[in-house]
């Protein structure tokens, strides 16, 4: 079967789906994105990544194409068109079509959405399976990461660098060596001293939906946590780090450029954290 995508009100087999070379997000990367995780049929914290995508567009004066209802609905008919249960989401808007000029079109255009659903297999159980390597890099990216653009350069940029080193993530660092985020995903880790750290949420990063739902989980375990930046140092000595997003939910890291991370294995605390959320969508 066909995967269908869906482009500006229409449901189209993928290798009909098409944009014009005028559009706004193909010349400037002038567009808004998000990516939801469906697990057996369900959006995992589909509110959080809806409510972000609007503040996304409001900041970039787009305007929002449907209401978050409405793109619910077209979200749920594209996995039952692609009969998908568990998948990556894609969901894409940006200024529109209108001749090249950097400034916004006068007049206004409509803003394209395209969304589109690739097939996942489900989470692994087993923690051990999912562990990964990160190389640390500094971060290039502009000054209003907390927007999700589709403008993306140094991030591809970091993680085909990642990708030549043999790892999966590199990890952000900003001009102080502190780290920020990595290129697709929130870093968190355990110090030499048993503190779990994560950055505060500044324009510098992207406030991860799946950091917010892991910080209502931490209450319920017993984890000693810090809001605060991390030296590159504490980084190279922490018992555990991992990466948290929609499609790595909480990835253990296991080496940082090269060298293992604690134990080379997950972490107590990545393992409690992983299985809270796990439970949370019922696994
Ligand atoms: N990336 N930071 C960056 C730069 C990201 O691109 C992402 C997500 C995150 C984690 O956000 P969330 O927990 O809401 O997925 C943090 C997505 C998955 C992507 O670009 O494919």
């Amino acid at each position: 079967m066909a995967a269908i995508a869906y482009v500006n009100g229409r449901y189209l087999p993928l290798h009909q789906a098409s944009v014009n070379i005028e559009d706004r997000g193909y010349q400037f990367g002038d567009g808004i994105y998000e990516v939801l995780f469906a697990h057996r049929g369900r959006l995992i914290d589909a509110k959080l990544h809806l409510a972000r995508l609007e503040r996304s567009l409001a900041e970039v004066e787009i305007a929002a194409p449907m209401r978050a209802s409405s793109l619910g609905a077209v979200i749920s008919e594209l996995l039952a068109r692609n009969r998908a249960q568990t998948a990556l989401i894609y969901i894409q808007i940006t200024r529109g079509v209108a001749r090249r000029d950097h400034a916004f079109p006068h007049p206004h255009v409509p803003p394209s959405l395209v969304i589109t659903v690739r097939r996942k297999p489900l989470p692994p159980a087993d923690l051990g399976a999912w562990g990964v390597g990160a190389i640390t890099l500094p971060d290039e990216r502009w000054a209003r990461c907390d927007i999700k653009s589709t403008n993306l350069l140094p991030n591809v940029l970091a993680k085909e660098a990642a990708r030549r080193a043999g790892a999966f993530e590199a990890i952000l660092l900003d001009e102080q060596g502190l780290v920020r985020e990595a290129a697709s995903s929130t870093v968190w880790a355990v110090t030499a001293g048993g503190v779990l750290v994560t950055r505060p949420l500044d324009q510098h990063i992207l406030p991860g939906c799946t950091r917010a739902a892991l910080l209502e989980l931490l209450g319920e375990l017993n984890v000693r946590f810090e809001e605060r930046a991390l030296a590159q140092d504490e980084l190279r000595q922490a018992r555990e780090i991992f990466i948290t997003s929609a499609t790595s939910f909480v990835k253990p890291v296991l080496k940082l450029d090269g060298l293992p991370v604690g134990q080379a294995r997950p972490g107590p605390v990545a393992e409690a954290l992983y299985a809270s959320y796990r439970a949370r969508f019922g696994e």
